[in-house]
């Protein structure tokens, strides 16, 4: 069996974590490849709403294995406060879930650097989760990361009370504080001797060989394309490799073995955080998207900056994660809209235009739009006897035809119920 993977095309929170929850019953395995608690992908049913971090969005279905794979960096602190969590509900996971022992971890002082760097930053700041996510992806790529796998030696402490007194001359400099310290540092052992608890494993052994028996793995991506740190609008954005082959390098599976590519987008954009963003709308018309769209970080409870959907970079995006279905999210939102706007491209500050998703995006001036009538009417249950509004179809059709890719599912809520295939 092949690999599928789902993504996100935008700056992340496009809805991955309802629609990976979603489709959860169609695989055997779900795995996360990248990221770490900076994610927060929101699943909804019945009467409530869970926001994971860490722990992949398969994990509500019964009988689903869920993987951690070794592109993930980990936090044993969120991971523990995230499996209490669950326990309340009855689930039954620790069967069910597997943790790479190439996984890295994240250390209490990986968050006091991200805090200390972005202060040190100034105005030039990224607006991190704070999660210490750049820090221990800065470690593992300089080759001084602690792995998941570094817990079952016996110089465990040892190793990570080295690298924290080097960690701790690094917040000296940027002029960070060590507030709390001590405390965080004994919570922190008592959750990686929680951690040891779990099945840490050889992940990538474990998915190979589960692919080879005939089971089905669904990768689950974490933050979007945009925010890619090669491809992404860099330096604003995660330190990881957000698209299709961060997938691979994530979880150990050949590129040849990856099967089909959901690429999930919202029927506008969002971004949280700082960085360019061309379709961004500062007027009414944004307030009321963000408004309608309950658009605030699921991880930080930040607003989120809302705008237009932008082609340009949908297309970018695509073309990165060679997307085999687009899945739109959040179409409802736009429900009571006299019209819609959709970027199709750039006009540029020299006085050309541009198509692209330029390099560097300070080129651009201004967004250029092509207009849909709004549809006016609420996006429900009807819509799987009655079929979609026909301006809700003629934007599909443009997004379709500006892309190449057909678009295979529209959410129009939440829930696993407000979900359209076509
Ligand atoms: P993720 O990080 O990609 O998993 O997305 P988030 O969970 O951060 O943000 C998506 C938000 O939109 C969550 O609050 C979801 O419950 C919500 N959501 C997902 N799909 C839909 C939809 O089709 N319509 C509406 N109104 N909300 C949705
Ligand atoms: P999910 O998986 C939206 C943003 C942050 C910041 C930048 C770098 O829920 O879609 P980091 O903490 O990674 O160093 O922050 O990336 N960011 C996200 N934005 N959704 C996410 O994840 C994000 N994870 C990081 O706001 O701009
Ligand atoms: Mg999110």
């Amino acid at each position: 069996m092949k690999a599928d993977v789902l993504l996100g095309l935008q700056w992340g929170d496009e809805g991955k974590g309802k629609v990976v929850d979603y489709l959860a019953p169609d695989y055997d395995i779900i795995a996360r490849f990248q990221g770490g608690p900076n994610a927060g992908h929101t699943l909804e049913f019945g009467d409530v709403k869970h926001v994971l971090h860490q722990i992949p969005s398969g994990i509500f279905r019964e009988g689903v294995l869920n993987v951690i794979g070794n592109g993930v960096v980990l936090d044993p602190v969120v991971f523990r406060k995230e499996i209490e969590d669950l326990e309340k509900y009855g689930i039954e996971f620790k069967n069910r879930l597997y943790i790479s022992l190439k996984a890295q971890l994240i250390l209490p002082t990986h968050k006091y650097l991200d805090a200390a760097i972005e202060k040190y930053k100034g105005d030039q700041k990224i607006g991190s989760t704070l999660r210490g996510i750049g820090p221990a992806y800065q470690d593992k790529v300089g080759r001084f990361g602690i792995k998941v796998g570094d817990v079952l030696e016996e110089d465990f402490k040892k190793k990570v009370n080295e690298i924290m007194e080097q960690h701790k001359k690094l917040v000296s400099f940027y002029g960070g504080d060590f507030e709390g310290f001590e405390e965080k540092l004994k919570v922190f052992f008592d959750c990686i001797e929680y951690l040891k608890t779990f099945n840490l494993t050889e992940t990538a052994i474990f998915l190979n060989r589960e692919m080879d028996n005939g089971k089905s793995v669904l990768a689950e991506g974490a933050q979007g394309s945009l925010l890619d740190v090669d491809f992404g609008s860099y330096p604003y954005v995660t330190s990881s490799n957000t698209i299709t082959p961060g997938a691979c390098i994530g979880l150990g599976i050949a590129p040849g073995r990856i099967g089909k590519v959901f690429g999930v987008f919202k029927a506008y954009c969002t971004r949280v955080g700082e960085g360019p963003f061309p379709t961004e709308l500062f007027d009414d018309v944004g307030k009321d998207i963000a408004k309608i769209g309950h658009e605030f970080g699921a991880t930080t409870g930040r607003p989120r900056r809302v705008g237009w959907l932008d082609l340009p970079a949908l297309r970018y995006a695509v073309m990165l994660n060679g997307v085999t279905d687009l899945y739109m999210m959040k179409a409802d939102v736009l429900d009571s809209f006299e019209e819609i706007r959709v970027c199709n491209e750039y006009n540029l500050k020299s006085g050309g235009k541009t198509a692209d998703f330029p390099n560097n995006l300070s080129v651009i001036d201004s967004a250029q739009y092509h207009l849909i009538k709004g549809w006016n009417s609420t996006l429900d249950e009807k819509c799987f006897d009655n079929g979609l509004p026909q301006s809700l179809e003629d934007y599909i059709s443009y997004i379709e035809e500006q892309t190449g890719i057909a678009i295979k599912m529209v959410s129009f809520g939440p829930k696993r119920k407000q979900t359209i295939l076509r």
